[in-house]
């Protein structure tokens, strides 16, 4: 069965090919390398020994996604990774998200539901919740106005997919929102390759160790938790791959009596940023030089996930700890330093 994911050759779209062609599926991926390269094609092949198909397509040219359907009409579910995702970046450039993130994303359904009983995964995020008022965040928690235009468009994407449900019964889609992904896969063939300097906490951390980085800085150690740092849910990127494929084949099954729903993915447990500095120094035996700075706008200061729907309802549930996901993500940092 062929199954197209978008942003394929990307950090968590690399791991879920890797899954879905263990699991037997034929993947084709649409990705425009924007943020990622062909080479990852490699990675993928030495872990699965499957070569997906791939395809150099930006989503935003309406015609070549249009083409793409007209040469690809056997595909059965989607898997949309593909999105712009730096929340700083898009808060300097919005139209530059908007147009990426929610004009692709149109393009895609307009030829998907142009054909019967298609499955389409969404990549959704935490970040919808804001910050939300009670710990572990359920799946009702409210949505939030959203604290940057890349949230934005996670809330705005879901609920385009929710109002073409409604009225496409054919459609049927599930939206995972991400907690924190981190890590890489343990062959260490595939990981996340942050272009310039990493935004997000765990590359920053290994670079860290490695030397790329002179020094971590620790953005506030006087939010109003245990440590005074910020906490936040990290889920192994191999977890959160195999909860796509797991979502897609309730899809493909026809179990889910709404055509849309929605899962958090996470771990439910909730770990400090210095919390994940000490995970760093256990599994590595280094010492971590950090300092602690101003607080960075924007943060939220506590989100972890409720995962009783997605352990009950999809029978998933993460598998790894945070030792374990940060040994993944320093055995990665260490190979493509080599
Ligand atoms: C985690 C914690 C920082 C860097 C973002 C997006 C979210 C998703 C994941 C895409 C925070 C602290 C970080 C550093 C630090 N992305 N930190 N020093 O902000 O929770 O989530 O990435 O889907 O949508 O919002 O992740 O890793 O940036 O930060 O102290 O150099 O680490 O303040 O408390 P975040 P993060």
């Amino acid at each position: 069965m062929k199954i197209l994911v978008t942003g394929g050759l990307g950090f968590i779209g690399s791991h879920t090919v890797v899954e879905l062609q263990n699991s037997g599926y034929e993947v084709v991926i649409i990705d425009d390398c924007s943020n990622s390269s062909e080479k990852v094609l490699d990675g993928i092949f030495a872990i699965s020994k499957k070569m997906p198909v791939f395809e150099k397509i930006n989503l935003r040219e309406k015609e070549k996604v249009h083409d793409f359907f007209k040469r690809h009409t056997d595909i059965k579910g989607t898997i949309h990774f593909a999105a712009s995702k730096a929340v700083g970046e898009s808060v300097e450039k919005p139209l530059l998200y908007y147009e990426n993130n929610i004009n692709t994303l149109i393009y895609l359904l307009q030829e998907i539901t142009a054909n019967k009983k298609q499955s389409f995964i969404f990549s959704s995020s935490c970040t919808v919740y804001g910050q939300a008022d009670q710990m572990p965040i359920t799946e009702d928690a409210p949505v939030k106005k959203a604290e940057s235009p890349y949230g934005n468009t996670k809330q705005i994407g879901e609920e385009i997919i929710s109002d073409t449900c409604r009225v496409d019964p054919e459609l049927q889609a599930i939206s995972l929102r991400y907690f924190n992904p981190m890590g890489a896969h343990p062959s260490a063939e595939i990981g996340e390759l942050p272009i310039g300097v990493p935004q997000n906490l765990v590359p920053f951390i290994t670079q860290t160790g490695v030397g790329l980085r002179d020094q971590l800085s620790v953005f506030g150690d006087d939010y109003p938790t245990p440590d005074g740092t910020c906490i936040r849910d990290y889920i192994h990127v191999v977890d959160l791959a195999k909860a796509h494929v797991v979502a897609l084949e309730r899809l493909l099954a026809g179990k889910n009596p709404q055509n849309y729903e929605v899962f958090n993915v996470g771990t439910g447990e909730g770990s400090s940023v210095l919390e994940v500095i000490s995970s760093f120094e256990r599994i590595s035996g280094k010492k971590l030089n950090y300092s602690i700075v101003e607080r960075r706008s924007g943060d939220i200061i506590t989100a972890y996930a409720d995962t009783k729907k997605a352990n009950e309802i999809l029978g998933w549930k993460a598998g790894s700890t945070l030792d374990q996901a940060m040994k993944s993500a320093w055995d990665w940092e260490r190979k493509i330093r080599k």
